[in-house]
């Protein structure tokens, strides 16, 4: 093992003794902030200027400032950027290479400034451009599904309560129930960028900032919404990272709930949908085999992202005030869940759009039982009481498994004996066409309220 660095450190004032190495590394974040290094970049620039309004830093001394951090972030654009062993995050990684490039003017650049609330500032700047990115990821994906449904409105299948066959539906129902958790994802989402487009640079290490920057300034510099009211509270929060890893973990449920049907009716027992060769793979031993992995792998990611979250609110359990050095913890769990996040939303796309779909598969699950609703309904429409015709249809369904015959295959005489009520006309209900239609109360499966559906998801893409 060899030694920790011996130079002098950014914070080596009142230490006498070296770090231990193992400890050196444990600290060191740079291998995975570095991601940070462009917002780090424009909040110091946007500090610089705000410390020249209040007299630490001259005109000239600003443009060179400016300048020796503009040098920095394009070593980290170019790759050239190369990192110290002493370099414990970005912060301080682009400190010691502004000081390098400039001389002893960089030392300025920290005046009232805490990595507290320049890595809180960082974060946020930083999460904010992310979410933009899935912002459009999740509506490509939204899109997708309103393309095919729009495409697919004639294909009706059975729709499935516990996994049995319940009542007919469209198919573009279904993928529109997907489409339409997945617009209320985009909603939750825009609404957390209010709390996440808070301003924590100003705040110092805790207590706030003496040279008095302009806050207000600051933060529209920047692009922040608001600034953070209370110094403690902006560098510690990291609620927004909370709310968007937990927002995460229930786009991923969306997305493994609609997994898991594909991967169902993918089988060679469903047969309605076959994947395509690009989001399937094959297996070592089996020749045969055609795996859906994509669907497994965004049904698998889903706990992968929860456990992001779980553990990130483990880590925030029990933080006294302020800044603490766990808060360290929150990157690479957001990190990681942006990254796989991202992902999921293009495969799932990808998926989606290249699916085949099987519409006489779906077409040839669609037994006479799944009409026993609507047979039920038809006495309904006759003035009896549901309870009663909800009896009376069970028994139609019983004596026809006796018989071993489908529910439309009874005669009439054998529908009079199970209710006076029942004439030449029962037949027609036993048309799956018939029944979606019939579901046009706003909501249902029929082909104008699909259509509805597909309206409203539409606009909700256009703001
Ligand atoms: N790398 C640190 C983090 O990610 C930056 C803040 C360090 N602050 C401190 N007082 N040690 O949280």
């Amino acid at each position: 093992m060899s030694d920790a660095p011996t130079k002098q450190k950014l914070w080596g004032g009142r230490f006498t003794g070296k770090t231990d190495p193992l400890m050196h590394a444990f600290n060191q974040s740079l291998k995975y902030d570095q991601r940070m290094h462009a917002v780090d970049i424009r909040g110091s620039i946007a500090y610089a200027k705000s410390l020249t309004l209040v007299g630490i830093l001259t005109n000239q001394e600003e443009a060179k400032m400016i300048e020796g951090l503009k040098a920095v972030g394009k070593e980290w654009e170019d790759g050239v950027f190369v990192p110290q062993e002493d370099d414990e995050d970005i912060h301080t990684a682009n400190e010691r290479r502004l000081s390098e490039i400039i001389g002893p003017l960089g030392g300025k650049l920290h005046t009232g400034r805490s990595r507290n609330d320049q890595v809180a500032t960082d974060v946020r700047l930083w999460l904010l451009d992310e979410v933009k990115a899935t912002e459009s990821n999740l509506k490509a994906l939204i899109r997708v599904l309103v393309e095919r449904a729009d495409n697919e409105k004639q294909y009706i299948l059975p729709g499935y309560t516990h996994l049995q066959r319940g009542q007919p539906i469209r198919w573009a129902h279904l993928l529109l129930s997907y489409a339409l958790s997945f617009r209320n994802d985009l909603d939750r989402l825009r609404q957390l960028v209010p709390r996440i487009s808070v301003l924590p640079l100003g705040s110092g290490a805790l207590a706030g900032n003496p040279f008095c920057v302009d806050r207000e300034l600051l933060a529209k510099e920047l692009g922040f919404q608001s600034v953070a009211e209370n110094s403690l509270w902006g560098v510690a929060d990291r609620d927004f990272i909370a709310e968007y890893l937990m927002w995460s973990s229930l786009v991923m449920v969306h997305m493994s709930k609609m997994a898991e049907d594909l991967i169902i009716y993918s089988t060679a027992e469903f047969g309605f949908v076959t994947l395509s060769d690009a989001y399937s793979t094959g297996s070592s031993m089996m020749p045969q085999k055609k795996n859906p992995d994509s669907l497994e792998l965004l049904r698998g990611k889903a706990g992968r992202l929860f456990g992001n979250m779980a553990g990130f609110m483990m880590t925030l359990k029990g933080l006294p005030s302020t800044y603490n050095k766990d808060l360290q913890e929150d990157k690479e769990p957001l990190f990681d869940t942006v990254d796989n996040l991202s992902a999921c939303l293009s495969i799932a796309e990808g998926v989606i759009a290249t699916l085949t779909v099987h519409g006489e598969k779906m077409r040839a699950a669609l037994t006479m039982d799944v009409l026993a609703t609507d047979l039920a309904d038809y006495l309904v429409r006759k003035g009896i009481p549901f309870r009663e015709t909800h009896h009376v249809s069970g028994r139609a369904v019983a004596l026809a498994e006796a018989r071993q015959c489908q529910i439309n295959q009874l005669t009439l005489a054998d529908f009079k004996s199970l209710h006076k009520e029942f004439t030449e006309d029962i037949y027609k209900v036993f048309d799956f066409e018939a029944s979606v239609e019939r579901r046009e109360a706003i909501g249902g499966t029929s082909k104008k309220m699909v259509e509805r559906q597909i309206a409203v998801l539409r606009s909700a893409l256009e703001d």
